[in-house]
């Protein structure tokens, strides 16, 4: 219970930290997860008190909550370029390397990112690892034959599973079934993402590489921000 007090308290650190980036005027990308939520509840607060931005979500549950907190939402389609995007990950290593997708958002998560100028990743400290692998990577894969996958996967030995929800598949927001992959340890993470891409099947992997612009972890009572370049 303590530790997950200690990790909310960093998380929301980081996020209202992360929010101090946000200027008025700005098309802003929000991400998915426990520690966004932070991020969406202050930008929330500040819209209230005058703040005007145009917000791209990432997923369904980010659409309700930022639109419970009054937060105005553009299509991405409109929005085209957002200046900053503002996202959770699962692991991220200090070469601006991660996982996402703990939360099964990864496929409108790396879009928005990938379209976005810049990329403020928020974390707690127990996110922060030398070396990419133990947290599962997830990769989105399309229903239609997942097994063939599954079994590629079982072969290349990276342990795949199914993810399960209530009992089903879990389905992602564009439908499709989400392959965890125990790995343990990424050697590679450029290389790995264009095999596991290569599979006929495979919509999207949870490897973020080099998309992070800026990596703000929170840490006890205070933050790093790991900086890739001036922001
Ligand atoms: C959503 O699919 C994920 O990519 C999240 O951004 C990531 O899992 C971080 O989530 P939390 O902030 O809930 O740990």
């Amino acid at each position: 219970m303590e530790e997950k007090n200690k990790q909310n308290s960093e998380k929301k650190l980081a996020a209202e930290k992360a929010v101090e980036f946000v200027k008025d005027g700005m098309i802003v990308g929000i991400g998915t997860g426990s520690t966004v939520f932070y991020a969406i509840k202050k930008l929330g607060e500040l819209v209230q008190n005058g703040l005007n931005i145009s917000a791209v979500s990432t997923s369904d549950s980010t659409t309700k909550l930022a639109g419970a907190e009054g937060i105005r939402l553009i299509n991405l389609d409109k929005a085209v370029r957002p200046d900053i995007n503002i996202d959770g990950a699962d692991e991220a290593d200090r070469n601006f390397n991660g996982i996402k997708g703990g939360g099964g958002a990864l496929l409108f998560e790396k879009i928005v990112a990938l379209s976005s100028v810049k990329n403020i990743w928020i974390l707690d400290s127990s996110k922060n690892v030398e070396q990419l692998g133990k947290f599962p990577l997830p990769v989105e894969v399309i229903p239609f034959g997942y097994k063939r996958v599954l079994n590629i996967f079982k072969e290349m030995k990276y342990y795949p599973e199914l993810r399960i929800k209530n009992n089903n598949p879990y389905l992602t927001d564009s439908g499709n079934y989400i392959l965890d992959l125990h790995l343990e340890k990424i050697e590679d993470a450029g290389i790995l993402d264009k095999e596991i891409k290569l599979i006929t099947g495979v919509v999207e992997t949870g490897l973020f590489i080099n998309i992070a612009d800026v990596i703000i972890t929170g840490k006890n009572n205070s933050v790093e921000i790991l900086r890739k370049e001036k922001l």
